[in-house]
């Protein structure tokens, strides 16, 4: 009853913000994601009659009670899918550094849905181990698959159709994402909260979700063409959409920092010179830069030589969850 798998971050290129059953995850919109080739999280799932609680470990060291509680009720719906009341030792090693200002939720569950659905002997396809993974973290459903990733929001209330699936492979269209690292402190309000706070309180949001199941068909119809301007339009006024909404809600609250708008208007600066560059940001103040691979070299220097600016990391379309031999663990 042991098993390894391996699962990659994502970017959302159109965002799920909000939900409209919070224990299920189930969003309120559909999204959009491309997954990552840098940052991974490795999990090693084991049960065994002789624990007598959960015990988890992220990279070597004893998980906090907060966390291992979000683990241990992830682990409960597959003890009730299994019928096994059996405890696990879980063992993570989380390769999304803090300061690669990606979420490592993402990765995190897919990995760990993938390697615990093995150690259960549950033999659920990639459709299943999506709905799996949904329930953990939302976005860790599109993190099943690699390359380009629509998680379509599903109609029914129990969530059988809520779940990712793949719309093209990352080799069919190479494209580069540079995450610009600005702050690295854990930010003030989780995506978790903030969405929840928007949907309940932003005069906005239901603008949002309308908005947002349009942005989508215009992400997928550019991805179709391999438009890359025309992506790259939808992808930003996107995001832009998206944090609007939280400056509605009540109390009101942004995501962004002075520095972010900096490098928000130099990423619309260098389109001005003719550079094809479009920026993305999720729920906090690092920037996301989506251009083509033979602008990634230029666009990250004009990034590293803004004095704000800690890092930059450059990313391009990964793989979707592996398993590994435990071995190899
Ligand atoms: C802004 O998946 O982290 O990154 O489902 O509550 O765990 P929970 O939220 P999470 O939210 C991600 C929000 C986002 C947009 C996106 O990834 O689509």
């Amino acid at each position: 009853m042991k098993a390894t798998a391996r699962a990659f971050t994502n970017i959302a290129l159109i965002k799920y913000w909000g939900k409209r059953n919070e224990s299920l995850f189930l969003p309120m919109n559909s999204s959009l994601s491309i997954t990552l080739d840098k940052f991974y999280t490795t999990t090693s799932v084991q049960f065994c009659e002789c624990l007598t609680k959960d015990v988890v470990f992220l990279n070597h060291s004893l998980m906090d009670e907060k966390e291992t509680r979000k683990i241990t009720s992830f682990l409960d719906r597959l003890r009730e899918i299994s019928g096994k009341r059996v405890n696990a030792i879980v063992n993570t090693m989380n390769k999304v550094p803090i300061s690669a200002g990606l979420a490592s939720s993402a990765s995190g569950f897919a990995a760990l849905a993938a390697a615990a659905a093995k150690a259960m002997n549950l033999n659920l396809d990639k459709k299943g181990l999506s709905q799996l993974a949904r329930q953990g973290s939302g976005s860790a459903c599109r993190s099943i698959y690699g390359g380009y990733v629509e998680w379509q929001r599903g109609e029914m209330e129990d969530g059988t159709d809520s779940y990712a699936s793949p719309i093209m492979d990352g080799q069919d269209w190479n494209l580069s994402i540079l995450s610009v690292i600005l702050s690295s402190e854990p930010k003030k309000v989780s995506s978790r909260d903030g969405m929840k706070r928007t949907v309940e309180s932003s005069p906005f949001y239901s603008n949002w979700v309308a908005e947002a199941e349009k942005d989508l068909q215009t992400a997928k119809n550019a991805i179709s063409k391999r438009d890359f301007e025309m992506l790259g339009k939808v992808v930003e006024a996107n995001a832009l959409k998206m944090h609007a909404t939280t400056l509605g809600a009540d109390p009101p609250f942004m995501y962004w920092q002075g520095t972010t708008y900096h490098v928000m208007q130099k990423v619309q600066e260098l389109r001005q010179s003719g550079i094809q560059a479009y920026f993305t940001i999720d729920a906090g103040p690092n920037v996301k830069i989506l251009c083509q691979p033979e602008d990634e070299q230029y666009i990250r220097k004009e990034m590293l030589d803004l004095p704000f600016v800690q890092d930059v990391h450059l990313c391009h379309p990964g793989p979707g969850v592996t398993y590994l031999s435990n071995s190899k663990y």
